[in-house]
């Protein structure tokens, strides 16, 4: 298939680029910054520049790749700072998700495009009722104050993708990329235990994201599918488990009052209340196996490998050089 994968110069678009092209598709592969055509461009994708939010530009941009295919990963969470309000530090990728969203799916009907894959999101957003693991039928949760238009911006995408035809995939948190944002906080011990730390999260190597991408494109019935690893665990639990791999102290423990008063509600209810995702029908439907199962396995080998500089593995010094600008990159979660 030729796929135009809009936001390939990023995380999972830099994942996603090799293995579509070892399975035999053609990418074109869309980027913002400066420099990162030449990042695609090493990849094996036709580099084009695009900004997602320009309706019109991406008409063009679509109608001249004539893709079978069109993959969503554009988000602008490089470099956000986080805030009490996490609308505010999700503003653009909300409209990405959105605006972006549906300047693709116009431009892709046009275009006679029969597959279309976009970039969900599965943490935090499952209802907080019941057992600790949410399915994709599982309702959802009202979010907390400063969550609403970023909750609202992912059920539209996952709304208006399924309804044209297409797959959103929930991601979990990703991991394995030398600049991850979690790895950065944890380093630096801003990220508290709050409470009892039974939120619950789901992760996801990004390697084993962009496997699963692949196969959504390629199989994946029109709908929603969670891609999350198979353990997803309490705070208490990871957290302590992502210090010791980062050779970080261990972290601080915040009582949920302090937590509330410095980080708000919503930072309160992921530390406590967060449910995690079940990966079963990603697994069951697109015949999906993990490199990494678990985080356990996953963050030693993205993390302690950096750490020694010596093996060419996800988030290693290859990808590094591979992404020129990663280093000077944070984005935490
Ligand atoms: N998924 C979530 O909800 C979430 C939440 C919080 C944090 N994170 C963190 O954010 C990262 C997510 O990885 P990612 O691959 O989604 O993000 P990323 O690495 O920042 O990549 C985003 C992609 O979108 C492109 N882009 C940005 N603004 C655009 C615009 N206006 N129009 C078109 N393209 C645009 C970027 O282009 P250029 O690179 O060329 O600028 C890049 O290709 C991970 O490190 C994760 O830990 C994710």
């Amino acid at each position: 298939m030729r796929v135009f994968v809009a936001g390939a110069s990023g995380a999972i678009g830099s994942r996603l680029v090799p293995q579509l092209i070892d399975r035999g598709h053609e990418v074109i592969g869309t980027f913002r910054s400066p420099g990162h055509d030449d990042h695609l461009r090493a990849l094996g994708a036709a580099p084009v520049a695009l900004d997602l939010l320009d309706a019109s530009a991406v008409r063009k941009a679509v109608l001249e790749a004539r893709p079978d295919a069109i993959v969503h990963q554009a988000t602008a969470l490089a470099n956000i700072r986080f805030s009490r309000n996490l609308d505010r530090s999700f503003a653009e990728t909300n409209r990405l998700r959105t605006e972006g969203t549906d300047a693709l799916l116009a431009a892709g009907r046009e275009a006679g495009v029969r597959r279309f894959v976009a970039q969900s999101f599965a943490s935090y957003r499952y209802a907080r009722e019941g057992g600790p693991i949410k399915g994709e039928d599982d309702p959802l949760a009202t979010p907390p104050a400063g969550m609403y238009e970023s909750a609202a911006a992912m059920s539209y995408l996952d709304r208006a993708v399924t309804e044209a035809g297409g797959v959103a995939l929930r991601y979990g948190g990703f991991y394995g990329a030398p600049n991850d944002g979690w790895a950065e906080l944890v380093r630096k011990r801003q990220f508290p235990i709050v409470g009892d730390g039974g939120g619950v999260f789901s992760f996801i190597h990004l390697d084993d994201a962009a496997a699963a991408t692949v196969l959504a494109l390629e199989r994946g019935g029109s709908g929603i599918y969670n891609i999350v690893d198979d353990e997803p665990a309490p705070v208490r639990e990871w957290l302590p488990v992502l210090a010791q791999v980062l050779g970080a102290k261990p972290p601080r423990h915040f009582p949920r009052w302090l937590a509330r008063l410095f980080a708000g509600e919503a930072a309160v209810m992921m530390g406590t209340e967060a449910r995690g995702a079940s990966n079963a029908k990603a697994k069951r439907e697109l015949g999906w196996t993990l490199r990494y199962p678990t985080w356990r396995e996953g963050f030693r080998v993205a993390y302690v490998t950096q750490r020694s500089g010596d093996v060419t593995e996800a988030g290693s010094p290859q990808d590094r050089a591979e992404r020129p600008d990663a280093e000077a990159r944070s984005r935490p979660m």
